[in-house]
Formats: structure tokens, C-alpha cells, sequence
């Protein structure tokens, strides 16, 4: 059977209901398909089941893009007080965190039941459990086959999502339709994840799982972040180091400075005047996680002997042990486990007002699926909900 829509979206994520609810309310005729059981499944999960659904201080310099002009416009046109504005009539109870993220109270079912209303609201047909087949231009739009019904539509959109946590229903067809129409598309890969260690680094570390410290953490391009670090049974995560992973590549070190705050030759100058007889071992204990003092000591990373009997040039390599702390990952967890993919359909195929393919009229690509990615901190679904409105306005 082969049903007529004005709009077919695929993908029933943040991105596409989003653009549903939108194009709906405009008095379009709007199906949303999905090969899953649910809606939102990655809303659902995200934010550790509470939803980092937005930031407010969301801005062009918070995303990576080959076009880093790309978002300026979407994001002038829904913010992300827009959208605090929308959860706030529904009557969501959230709260801030750290650096503008906005987190539900209960849980991120609310954002997924806040879409899901406006879905319900402006009339959009969702149907789940289709995963899309193949897709054919014709003189009346685009027919769609899914693994349900056919579908006939003038405007057809892509907010398939990128490639992370295939579990999830993660699958490349929203670049295989870029492909299938000649646009260019940027290598993938897994961003926002943990990094894996060499063995050397692992054998180190071991026994270090689940400390966290306060690190500036800075990639070899000059990203710097400042936020936790943490030590887990298979590698390093946090979210600083989730942040530089987006900025990483393969071969390249991070550098670690574990006291951002206190630099070493002043603490050592206070310890020398106020206790000098104490070990260094027990003094750095003071202000990092005992269990790693110990670990960098039981390595002869740092040395252990009273603060008065420290010489200069030990300082010196203290201070650039701990403030300039080199890592060289082996790799990361990849789209296993990473929250999103960096790449994807080049934006300067699109049009920034309305996400249409300039070499395919009536076919738009939103969300993550298009080479845009956030930092870490709620920037990513915020993208989602601005390029939603701005391409079911146009669609
Ligand atoms: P999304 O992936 O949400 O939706 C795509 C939809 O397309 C899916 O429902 C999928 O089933 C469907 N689909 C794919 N192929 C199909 C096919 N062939 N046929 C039919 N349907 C198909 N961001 C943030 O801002 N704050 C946060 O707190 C988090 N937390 C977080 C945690 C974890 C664990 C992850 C993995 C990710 C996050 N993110 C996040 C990132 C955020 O989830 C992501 O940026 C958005 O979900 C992207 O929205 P999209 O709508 O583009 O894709």
C-alpha cells in the first residue's frame, strides 16, 4: 500500500519530531517513520535518563562543522530559550547543573512525552517499527519504501542520526541517501567517547577506576577544556575527556594539567614553611586522589622524600609532571559507546535556512546525520531542536 503525505521524515528522534511537530502545525501532512519499538529512543537514555535537552549559553562556537558558519542562522532562530520556553508550557520541572546545561527533574521520558504531545497536537502519523528500504525520485516527490508501507511525499527528511550505539537502531541510511543524490559526505567517526589505553598505560592505571579529578585538559591542536576527568576499568572517561575526544586523533597525546588551580611550586614553597618534614607522597595526597599519588610513586613517576629535601630541578619536573601530564591513547570505545558521530553529509550541500539538499529540491537532512557535532552539555540536542524548526517551517 503506498500512502500520500506532503512530508515524510525519517527517523522519530529529537531532530525529526521535532521538524514533525513543526511542519504539522503548518497545516502539512506529516509522517514520521522509525525502525524502532519507540520514539526518542536516544532521548530516552541520554543525560543518564535525565536529558541534558539544552544549553543556554548555546552558540555557533560550541559545535564542530567543516562551515562553521553553518549553524548561526538555526540557532538565531530557535535558541535554546525557545526551547526552555516550549518544556516550561508543558510544565517541565528541570533543573541547572554546571555551564548552562538543563537537566529534567524525573526524567527524560518528559522531553520524549513533550514531543510526543506536540506530535499528537499538530496531527503528525507516526509509524514505528518501519525501517526504510529504498527511495525513488519521481515527477511527484520522493516514494519511500519501508519495511511497513510505501510512502508518496513531496518534502522527504533525513534525521536518520548518525552511527552511535548501533543497539540502539543506529544505521548509515541517512548517507546512503546523501550518496544516492550526489552529495558529498565527510568521514565518520565517534566522538564524545572514552578513551582506551596502550598496555603500558593500562598496567599504570590499574586499580584507579573510579577516581575523578578536576583537570584543564587540552588536545595537540589547542582545545582546552576544563572539567573531570575519570579513571575506569578500560580507559579514561569524564566529561573532559569526552569533550577532547571530539578534537582527537589517532596517534596524538592529550595533555592533562591535574592541578589547575594550585601550581606545584607554590604548594611546595607553602609545604617547605609549613611542614617540611612530611613526605611529598602524603602533602600531594592533600590535594589530588591518595589512590593516584600512590600509584604515580609506586611507578617512580614522582619521588618520595620529605618537601625539605627536595631540589629545585625535582620541582621543576614536578611541576611539568603534573601540570603538563602526557597521554597517548591507544583509541577510543568507538560508536559503542560514544554519544555522538563527528562527520557526515557536508553542510555546504545544504541550505543553513532550510536543510535542503541544493542539488535535490525537496530533500532535507537535519540532525545529527549532517557533519555538525556538539560539545558535551546538552549542545547537541539543542542543534536537534533548531534545525527540527527551521527545516519544518521551510519543508
Ligand atoms: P537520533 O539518533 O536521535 O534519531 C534517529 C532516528 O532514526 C532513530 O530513532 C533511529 O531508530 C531512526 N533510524 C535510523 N535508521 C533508520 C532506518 N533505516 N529506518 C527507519 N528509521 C531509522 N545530547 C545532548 O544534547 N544531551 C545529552 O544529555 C545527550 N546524552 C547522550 C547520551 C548518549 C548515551 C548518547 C548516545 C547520545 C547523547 N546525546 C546527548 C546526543 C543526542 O542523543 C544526539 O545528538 C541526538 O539524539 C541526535 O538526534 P537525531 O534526531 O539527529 O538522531
Amino acid at each position: 500500500m503506498t500512502t500520500k503525505t506532503d512530508v515524510l521524515i525519517i527517523g522519530a528522534g529529537a531532530a525529526g519530531l521535532m521538524c514533525a511537530a513543526t511542519a504539522g502545525y503548518r497545516g502539512k501532512s506529516v509522517t514520521v517513520v522509525d525502525m524502532g519499538k519507540k520514539p526518542g529512543r536516544k532521548i530516552l537514555i541520554s543525560g543518564g535518563g535525565r536529558c541534558n535537552f539544552t544549553n543556554e549559553n548555546a552558540s555557533p562556537e560550541n559545535y564542530l562543522c567543516q562551515n562553521p558558519h553553518f549553524v548561526k542562522s538555526c540557532l538565531s532562530r530557535y535558541s535554546a530559550q525557545d526551547f526552555i520556553e516550549l518544556v516550561d508550557r508543558h510544565g517541565l520541572e528541570y533543573h541547572h547543573k554546571t555551564l548552562g546545561q538543563l537537566f529534567c527533574n524525573d526524567s527524560a521520558q518528559d522531553i520524549v512525552d513533550i514531543l510526543m504531545t506536540e506530535c499528537d497536537w499538530a496531527g503528525v502519523n507516526i509509524a514505528l517499527r518501519s525501517e526504510v528500504l529504498s527511495i525513488e525520485k519521481n515527477t511527484d516527490g520522493y516514494l519511500v519504501k519501508t519495511s511497513g508501507d510505501s510512502y508518496q511525499c513531496a518534502s522527504l527528511v533525513v534525521a536518520s542520526g548518525g552511527l552511535t550505539m548501533p543497539k540502539l537502531g543506529a544505521t548509515p541510511i541517512g548517507y546512503k541517501i546523501a550518496e544516492q543524490f550526489g552529495l558529498n559526505i565527510f568521514p565518520t567517526t565517534a566522538a564524545l567517547v572514552p578513551f582506551t589505553l596502550h598496555d603500558h598505560d593500562k598496567q599504570r592505571f590499574d586499580g584507579l577506576s573510579g577516581i575523578s579529578v578536576d583537570c584543564l585538559v587540552s588536545s595537540e591542536s589547542g582545545v582546552i577544556f576544563r572539567e573531570n576527568i575519570l579513571f575506569t576499568h578500560r580507559g579514561l572517561s569524564g566529561p573532559a575527556i569526552l569533550q577532547i575526544s571530539s578534537f582527537w586523533q589517532a596517534g596524538q597525546s592529550i595533555t592533562i594539567n591535574l592541578l589547575p588551580d594550585s601550581p606545584i611550586a607554590e604548594l611546595v614553597s607553602e609545604w617547605r614553611q609549613n611542614s617540611p618534614q612530611k613526605s611529598l607522597k602524603n602533602l600531594l595526597a592533600t590535594v589530588l586522589p591518595k589512590r593516584l599519588v600512590e600509584s604515580m610513586v609506586n611507578h617512580k613517576e614522582i619521588t618520595d622524600k620529605a618537601v625539605n629535601q627536595l631540589s629545585n630541578d625535582e620541582v621543576t619536573y614536578l611541576g611539568q609532571y603534573l601540570h603538563q601530564w602526557q597521554i597517548k591513547p591507544n583509541g577510543t570505545e568507538g560508536y559503542r559507546t560514544a554519544e555522538v558521530t563527528l562527520g557526515g553529509v557536508d553542510t555546504d550541500e545544504l541550505s543553513s535556512k532550510t536543510f535542503e539538499a541544493k542539488k535535490a529540491a525537496g530533500l532535507y537532512f537535519i540532525g545529527e546525520v549532517t557533519d555538525v557535532t556538539g560539545w558535551l552539555g546538552g549542545y547537541n540536542f539543542q542543534y536537534a531542536w533548531s534545525c527540527g524548526v527551521a527545516c519544518g517551517q521551510a519543508v
